[in-house]
């Protein structure tokens, strides 16, 4: 793989529309597929992850069919799935695993779940937990108190549960109200903290009983799930945040998403970077009538001064995939720019706390990692530039598009070795940008 080279500073401008959220598309693909009546998912991210997705519902029964952006889920039995020839593979995506474990617990077969390279070291304990409490069976690689895939799940007759989540996770919690479906008994889900709601909205979508209480999430399994016919998909958020942070740290820069996700579990990039003085003006046109079942709207971003901010525990879960342009963000910020309890990075594709900040300090950041009693804090006092120099990717596509973001606003030529990761969740990343750097 040649590195990717960027060699001087450009002024972004322009109008872009994003891929669909590939949070959305997961719960779109995955409840389609347990539902009566055909279902048409418009704007689909057509991405490494979201394609894992697809590929293990069609392994699984599904009669899955796309062209390009568009995706027709074929009629399913209105509750299963049937028995798999033979081991799935998810690739490197969480979402795909622990999403489809909470479907898989409540079916009468065992399935064998494989994953990919960056995938196998995450931890998947804090899912397997839950839904054996819900009476799956689940064996998976162990390393002392954690659980890693390869993942071997027995269906079974499950009972609803109250669990409390130790961890603030939305993949845990749509897991966990996934299995719901199949169980007997209601299923509630506490959360530490609010999560996207995005297994909510869509099972209600569907005709699911669901309801909220507080950071409390109940679900009532009843009759068959039901399509709305059609689903919309708005462009992904967390896509967006390359191009927010890119536009506000640039002099003279103007960019306008169209149709982002405007999720309010979703939103912390927006709230974080107004926070730092950022120029973005949120419309939500009377003429997005789409249905999406989530609410979204147009992004108007234009350079400013960032300063910095702190950004505290509560808000992680609303930003957590967007904290590395965030530090990207703070690096040009006036002042010291805290984030505090940042740890479920270092269990995301890679480290990121590690990928980030040993990118950074050679760009000439002034980044340090402060652990305060079990929390880990992320400092970073922003001067206002960066310098160009030899980054890596370490196959993460988040830490890769934000380096290239970085890149951009620094001074003088860098080069990052592998930006293939970013097919994960965004391959038109790089086109896109193109499109906003006319010269
Ligand atoms: C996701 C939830 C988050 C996020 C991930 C997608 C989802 O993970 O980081 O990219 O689709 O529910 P956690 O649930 O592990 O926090």
């Amino acid at each position: 793989m040649r590195p990717f080279v960027i060699k001087d500073k450009s002024v972004p401008s322009g109008k872009i529309n994003l891929p669909g959220d590939k949070s959305i598309a997961h719960r779109a693909l995955i409840i389609s597929a347990l539902s009566c009546g055909k279902t048409i998912i418009r704007n689909f991210p057509v991405c490494d992850d979201s394609l894992a997705t697809l590929g293990a519902l069609v392994a699984l029964g599904a009669k899955i069919s796309r062209s390009n952006k568009q995706v027709l889920v074929r009629p399913g039995t209105g509750r299963g799935l049937l028995k798999p020839v033979k081991p799935i593979f998810v690739g490197n995506s969480g979402a795909t695993l622990r999403l489809l474990l909470g479907v898989l617990a409540g079916q009468d077969f065992t399935t064998k779940l494989l994953a990919g390279k960056y995938l196998s070291v995450r931890p998947m304990a804090r899912v397997n937990l839950p839904l054996r409490m819900m009476g799956a069976g689940i064996t998976a690689k162990n390393k002392g108190q954690e659980e890693y895939p390869p993942i071997v799940i027995t269906g079974n007759k499950l009972k609803g549960i109250s669990y409390r989540m130790p961890v603030a996770s939305a993949q845990v919690k749509g897991a966990i109200l996934l299995a719901g479906l199949f169980a007997k008994g209601r299923t509630r889900v506490i959360q530490p903290v609010k999560t996207r709601d995005h297994t909510e909205r869509m099972l209600k979508a569907f005709g699911v009983k669901i309801t909220t209480d507080g950071n409390s999430v109940i679900l009532n399994p009843g009759k068959s799930l039901v399509s709305p016919g059609e689903i919309y998909i708005p462009g992904d958020i967390s896509s967006a945040a390359f191009f927010m942070v890119l536009a506000s740290i640039i002099p003279g820069s103007n960019v306008i998403i169209r149709r982002a996700s405007l999720n309010p579990g979703r939103c912390g990039i927006i709230n974080v970077l107004k926070r730092m003085r950022a120029k973005i003006e949120v419309c939500r046109p009377k003429d997005m009538k789409a249905r999406s079942f989530e609410p979204m709207g147009n992004l108007n971003v234009s350079s400013s001064r960032l300063k910095a901010t702190v950004i505290n525990p509560g808000e992680i879960p609303s930003l957590v995939d967007e904290l590395p342009v965030l530090m990207v963000a703070a690096c040009f910020a006036r002042g010291s720019t805290i984030i505090k309890g940042a740890g479920e990075l270092r269990v995301k594709e890679t480290d990121r706390i590690n990928s980030m900040s040993r990118n950074l300090k050679l760009m000439g950041a002034d980044i340090r990692v402060v652990k305060s009693g079990s929390k880990e804090n992320i400092v970073i006092n922003g001067k206002g530039k960066l310098k160009g120099a030899r980054l890596k990717s370490f196959g993460d596509h988040r830490t890769a598009m934000s380096m290239v973001v970085a890149a951009l606003a620094a001074e003088g030529r860098s080069e990052i070795d592998d930006v293939s990761c970013i097919s994960k969740s965004f391959p038109g990343f790089i086109a896109t940008l193109k499109s906003l750097i006319k010269r």
